[in-house]
């Protein structure tokens, strides 16, 4: 590959298959994506879904049981084709969920490890370092190793370490999952500002989906091995592809209703959607977030409202957790204000019908036209 280009540095991702073996199922499915130059692309999805698989095989570290990986519209990788480029010629950073530095290193050494084998010369190496170091809150542990410092600041490390070449492709596997909250918060603004800065494209892999939501410019769900929703955070928060794409994306768990059963919540629902134009027969469940809840009286005239009495109230510091009983079932409301609410008391609640997700027998989404 040519090295220095970076006209395109763009992913893509053809039919890869990866299996293990040994009569395990696959850890990931005829994924395909393109991820395009200067993407913030977010792998998210739970444990085991094949995050990390999907990371390491376009690093070249894991090799494809099918399909095909392009760098720049190049191939790197294909089973087919006889083609492999080695890792190390695929000009990527990577930080791993165990950033390995070199334990008989400094700080400092771990940094300029890199700059080295690329043959950067002594003063742009320290001009780099300092500013690496500067810029992830480092400085003060330039001269210790890394047994020296703790779990998070070793985090931080490996992201220098890594940001200090400026690759063009930087993978990141749950490189902030070491660090308290605050950090957190603090390193990803940090990641973002990094990002627009190098103008690289970034794959960063989360189970998170707060994180995925506030770093992506798009999210790739993952269940199974299987790509579930490429979008936009909102497009994946507002209009889930599927039932577990909805049930997964969300702070607080998204009320489903299932259509098959009966009972008051059931009949609401139902008279509900009899002002939708949709067929009723086609929606198997609905999804309402907790927060499309509107718990006051007043308001969307339009709709039919459903009666709830207040369970419990839990406040969150900012906003409140109402959970609602509907004919002995249970739902998550999210309000800004309490003002007239209290457990045991009757209330009514609507959703407004933007925010109603219909998914059918085989829980993908049904748009409402
Ligand atoms: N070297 C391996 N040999 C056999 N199976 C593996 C290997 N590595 C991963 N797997 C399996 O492949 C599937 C996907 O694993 P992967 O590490 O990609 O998941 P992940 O989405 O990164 O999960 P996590 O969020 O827990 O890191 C899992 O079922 C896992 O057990
Ligand atoms: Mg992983």
């Amino acid at each position: 590959m040519a090295s220095g280009a970076r006209e395109m540095s763009g992913v893509s991702i053809r039919s890869v298959t990866k299996n293990y073996g040994g009569g395990t199922p696959n850890a990931v499915a005829d994924l395909d994506l393109e991820i395009p130059e200067a993407e913030f692309l977010c792998l998210l999805g739970p444990s085991g879904c094949g995050k990390s698989t999907t990371l390491r095989m376009i690093a070249g570290l894991e090799n494809l049981s099918s399909g095909e990986i392009l760098i720049d519209g190049v191939t790197v990788d294909s089973v087919e084709k006889g083609i492999f480029v080695r890792p190390e010629d695929r000009n990527m950073g990577l930080v791993f969920q165990n950033y390995a530095l070199w334990p008989h290193m400094t700080v400092e050494q771990n940094i300029e490890f890199g700059l080295k084998i690329r043959k950067i010369p002594q003063p742009e190496r320290q001009r780099r370092i300092g500013e690496v170091a500067s810029t992830l809150g480092i400085e003060q542990y330039r001269r210790r190793y890394p047994s020296e410092i703790s779990g998070g600041q070793q985090q931080r490390v490996a992201l220098a370490r890594m940001i200090a070449v400026s690759p063009r492709i930087i993978l990141l596997d749950e490189p902030l999952s070491n660090l308290d909250a605050k950090l957190r918060l603090d390193m990803r603004a940090e990641l973002k500002r990094i990002h627009s800065e190098l103008g690289s494209t970034f794959i960063f892999v989360t189970h998170d989906q707060w994180e995925a939501m506030t770093l992506a410019t798009t999210i790739a769900v993952m269940n199974e091995g299987r790509l579930q929703q490429l979008g936009k955070p909102e497009d994946i928060y507002e209009r889930p592809a599927n039932r577990f794409v909805a049930e997964f994306v969300g702070t607080l768990p998204i009320n489903i209703i299932e259509m098959a059963d009966d009972g008051a919540l059931k009949a609401w629902m139902s008279a509900y959607l009899s002002h939708l134009p949709v067929n009723p027969s086609e929606i198997a469940s609905v999804g309402l977030r907790p927060q499309s809840l509107d718990l006051r009286p007043a308001g969307a005239a339009d709709t039919p409202r459903c009666a709830a009495t207040i369970l419990d109230i839990v406040p969150t510091g900012g906003n409140w957790i109402v959970e609602l009983d509907v004919g002995g079932e249970r739902l998550l409301a999210l309000s800004g204000d309490i003002d007239g609410l209290a457990t045991g008391r009757q209330v009514t609640f609507t959703v407004d019908r933007k925010h109603v997700h219909l998914f059918d027998s085989g829980s993908s989404r049904i748009n409402v036209v």
